[in-house]
């Protein structure tokens, strides 16, 4: 099967909502990314991979070269989805020319198909020229956990009007600039829904709405793998406690020597 492209996903919307919604995970490891590829349109490389991977407080420590050594596994490990990559804090905010080479390394260096980056209309110019210049770009509006020194928590976002306008806004100048899909983050729900409707490129939800184009989560979020996740993940299984399970069997064998047993020994001949 060939790999989906950027326009493939571009063309998913046509006028009205996506027919077919846009089936988006995070990937971080080369093995995750084999387990989750033949379900995906996308993968993403999230930044998210700075708490989940690292143990980091936020996004805000992740560096360009966690990113690229990270986003080069997904590729390595998926041959269907549309691999994207973060481009982390600090590496695009401050000029168009910064977020080029930036994301230009990130290209290079992981054969990803494209990159996400934060922000509305602040970042119109950047995602233009990126865009322009053969990178594409998606978008990232709502909650957008890089700024949570602006924000001041994690909390859901337009839930004042003027606060909810400004989302709007910030999503068409994205598109107007030519992202060829934005994620809307932890918005009131008919806020996800304004944002889809107002613009024509595929808007993939977290803690948005059914009524996206697409759906993203956060792999070990759905997973299971941690106590406290956000209203918005719906956890598929329980497989941090599967690995707890497994863990206390391993030790409690080890502790009274009963592996390993005859099956895992080499004897002699
Ligand atoms: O970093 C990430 O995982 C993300 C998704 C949650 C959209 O940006
Ligand atoms: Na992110």
């Amino acid at each position: 099967m060939k790999r989906l492209t950027v326009p493939a996903i571009r063309q998913r919307k046509q006028g009205g909502l996506t027919v077919e919604p846009i089936v988006m995970l995070t990937a971080y490891t080369a093995r995750q990314a084999q387990l989750l590829d033949p379900h995906c349109d996308i993968l993403l490389v999230g930044d998210s991979l700075g708490q989940v991977i690292y143990g980091l407080p936020s996004s805000v420590p992740v560096t360009l070269d966690l990113m690229t050594a990270h986003g080069a596994a997904v590729v390595r490990g998926s041959y269907h989805s549309v691999v994207i990559v973060d481009m982390p804090f600090g590496t695009y905010e401050a000029s168009p020319e910064q977020a080029f080479a930036s994301a230009a390394r990130l290209l290079k260096e992981t054969s990803c198909a494209g990159i996400k980056l934060e922000g509305g209309e602040a970042m119109a110019p950047t995602v233009a020229f990126l865009t322009e210049r053969g990178i594409p770009v998606m978008g990232h509006v709502g909650l957008t956990p890089q700024a949570v020194n602006v924000l001041g928590g994690y909390n859901a976002r337009g839930r004042s009007e003027a606060e909810a306008a400004k989302i709007v806004r910030d999503a068409q100048a994205l598109a107007d600039a030519g992202a060829f899909a934005i994620v809307v983050e932890g918005v009131v729900e008919p806020i996800a829904v304004a944002v889809t409707e107002a613009v024509p490129c595929p808007v993939i939800g977290i803690g948005g709405s059914a009524r996206c184009d697409g759906q993203v989560l956060v792999t070990e979020d759905m997973l299971g793998m941690f106590e406290r996740v956000p209203r918005f993940v719906k956890r598929y299984e329980a497989i941090g406690d599967i690995i707890s399970g497994a863990a206390a069997r391993y030790a409690a064998e080890v502790r009274s020597r009963t592996f390993p047993g005859i099956e895992q020994t080499y004897q002699p001949k």
